[in-house]
């Protein structure tokens, strides 16, 4: 399997010139691997569409290489592109019945209609739209009309499957089934694809990599588990997740990749990457809500006072202050665990294998 099935190397899309020229996708590198699912994730506005326009053609870059399957198709028409797009809005055929929407690109193409059919019934059957041929788009739920935009992407057989928020015009329900159905589709065609949302949720479920974009530029690429667990900066952290936050100092080093950490005069133990802190250093310390523990006070511990605390039913969230910060700490199962009450005092223990230092960064 090629490890280089779609490269964007340098990719650089500027709009606009002089005074009023904007870099909306800025020097972004990624490598998709042969039947990989990557996910362009981010806030509105951080360049996520223009970047998969650019991979379809339908805008060129200013500068940078786009590769598919080896070749260079950087400038190629996006009707030359082995590329197909899935939109949010569908973009189906009104006045065409579900059959002659799939068909459409392949009548282009000049098939025969002997091979337009069987294809056709084919991957209507793999989207699961058996008996649907006729209908019109406006006689469809949207969850159908949005397999029949995916049909028609797949039915051309694309090297490279692009969607761009298909999920977003679905109520909250059937997003969350459509979207594993997406997957599963998805690993069974084996089909390479960059997928494009802002919700991180989505791409959490179906990626195999997340790439975190933010003003035209990746801040992250990796594994779901591993930009939650080990997020490269406070962006990605917050973004991903919920996190607290808690200013730190490097104290001593016991060896080059463990480090005692000094927060608030309390002192924990964190393991790091080799070298990546110096003693001394000013950190971030990153804490997922989850990774919390709370007990009753105790001498000679990182203590705090209980600011709210909301039952959920399957879990219990507290505001905890640690001198003048708020952390956000879950407790799941909260019946097999001590409850505590506004204003009580308790003591934060951390779970140290899931702790994560940052650099520090000043609040944007
Ligand atoms: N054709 C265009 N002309 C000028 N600016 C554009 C154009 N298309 C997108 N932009 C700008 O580029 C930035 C990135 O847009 P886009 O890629 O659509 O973001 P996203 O999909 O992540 O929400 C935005 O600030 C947007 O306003
Ligand atoms: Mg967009």
């Amino acid at each position: 399997m090629r490890q280089d099935y779609l490269v964007l190397k340098h990719l650089v899309k500027v709009f606009g010139t002089g005074e009023a020229a904007f870099t909306a996708v800025d020097n972004v590198n990624i490598d998709v691997q042969e039947g990989e699912l990557v996910t362009l994730l981010g806030p509105s506005g951080c360049g996520k569409t223009t970047t998969l326009r650019m991979i379809s053609g339908f805008e060129l870059p200013t500068s940078g290489e786009i590769r598919i399957d080896g070749e260079d198709v950087s400038t190629t028409p996006p009707n030359q592109r082995p590329t197909t797009m899935v939109f949010q809005n569908y973009a189906l055929f009104p006045h065409l019945t579900v059959f002659e929407n799939i068909a459409y690109g392949l009548k282009i193409r000049r098939r025969s209609a002997h091979s337009i059919r069987e294809q056709v019934e084919n991957i209507m059957q793999l989207v699961g739209l058996e008996g649907l041929a006729e209908r019109a788009p406006a006689q469809l739920s949207g969850g159908q009309q949005q397999r029949v935009s995916l049909a028609r992407s797949l039915v051309m057989e694309p090297k490279v499957l692009l969607l761009d928020e298909p999920l977003s015009n679905l109520d909250a329900k059937l997003r969350v089934s459509t979207r594993l159905e997406i997957r599963k589709l998805q690993q069974r065609v084996g089909i390479t694809s960059v997928y494009v949302t802002h919700d991180q949720e989505e791409a959490m479920t179906l990626s195999d990599r997340v790439v975190i974009m933010h003003q035209g530029k990746i801040m992250q690429i990796g594994s779901p588990q591993a930009i939650y667990a080990k997020p490269a900066n406070r962006f990605v952290a917050d973004f991903i997740g919920k996190a607290n936050f808690l200013e730190g100092r490097v104290g001593s080093m016991p060896s080059n990749d463990e480090i005692v950490l000094d927060i608030l005069g309390k002192k924990f133990q964190v393991v790091v990457q080799k070298g990546s802190f110096s003693e001394g250093q000013r950190v971030l310390l990153v804490v997922r809500p989850e990774s919390v523990k709370l007990i009753p006070k105790m001498p000679d511990t990182l203590t705090g006072t209980v600011q709210e605390a909301v039952y959920l039913g399957s879990q219990m969230v507290y505001e905890v202050e640690i001198e003048k910060n708020i952390i956000t700490v879950e407790i799941a199962n909260p019946q097999e665990h001590m409850v505590f009450k506004a204003g009580e005092e308790v003591t934060i223990n951390f779970q140290e294998k899931s702790l994560h230092i940052l650099p520090y960064e000043e609040v944007q």
